[in-house]
């Protein structure tokens, strides 16, 4: 499948990120596991174990930018009495992995929307909490005040959160061979296994755009929100978790 150039060059482009993500769909998880060396599950087991407990004892949430819903087996297997996922993905492809091939026997606690987040229209206070895993990457700073804004507008009062994404381990002494892998191993390897039109290199674009997620914990600072920020394996992850404040 031929890459449609990004329309006014424009990575950052809702359609544009959808057709990345569409033609990756089909290996995304292989790739993504063994791209990163197993880490990448590593991170989502430990985003969920970052999120502070949701008050309800049946809770309800939302899983944004869900992918083939890789975090739903952490979040369920951390509180088993979860009473429904909602799932939110632009990718009509990841939409259709998700629920035919890999959670069928889940689908009666997931509900997936296929939608631009930004553009979904969730309900306000309607989450008790609200999860994404590698899903900041793929917005520009405008979009992620809007994410953050969007966010603590679905957020119950007192729900909880908690998003990591892949980053740049700035500082870090092996930060050059980490960058290799990331900027020629994997567009390497897409060539030569996958006959991609370079997908998965756009991935590794996004992710060392995107920096880490110190700047979009301060807009959900703003946005009301209480958050910590973490750093996980020498800063190739960060993330922010934490909970909307009851009113007084
Ligand atoms: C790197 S994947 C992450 C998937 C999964 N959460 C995981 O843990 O691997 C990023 C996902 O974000 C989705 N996405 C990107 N922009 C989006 C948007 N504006 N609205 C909804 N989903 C979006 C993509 O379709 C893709 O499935």
């Amino acid at each position: 499948m031929e890459r449609e150039a990004p329309p006014g060059g424009d990575i950052y482009d809702p359609a544009f990120v959808k057709g990345v993500f569409d033609r990756c769909s089909e290996r995304y998880i292989a790739f993504s596991y063994l791209c990163s060396l197993g880490f990448t599950e590593r991170w989502r087991r430990q985003c969920v174990a970052a999120m502070p407990a949701p008050a309800d004892e049946r809770p309800s949430g939302y899983d944004l930018m869900a992918g083939t819903g890789e975090v739903w087996p952490h979040l369920l297997r951390r509180f088993p009495a979860i009473r429904a996922i909602t799932a939110v993905d632009i990718s009509t492809g990841m939409h259709r992995r998700a629920m035919e091939r890999l959670h069928a026997h889940r689908a009666h606690r997931i509900e997936f929307i296929e939608d631009d987040v930004l553009a979904s229209g969730l309900a306000d206070d309607s989450a008790d909490f609200v999860v994404s895993t590698f899903g900041l990457k793929t917005f520009n700073a405008a979009q992620h005040q809007r994410l953050a804004t969007l966010i603590a507008r679905v957020l119950k009062p007192g729900g909880s959160f908690s998003m990591i994404e892949a980053s740049d381990p700035r500082g870090w002494w092996l930060r050059p061979l980490y960058l290799f892998h990331l900027k020629r191993v994997l567009p390497w390897v897409e060539r030569l296994f996958l006959r991609g039109a370079e997908d998965f290199a756009m991935i590794g674009t996004y992710s060392t755009n995107f920096g880490d997620c110190s700047t979009f914990a301060d807009m959900l600072r703003a946005a009301g929100l209480e958050v910590d920020h973490r750093r996980f394996f020498f800063g190739c992850a960060t993330s922010v978790s934490g909970r909307k404040p009851r009113p007084d």
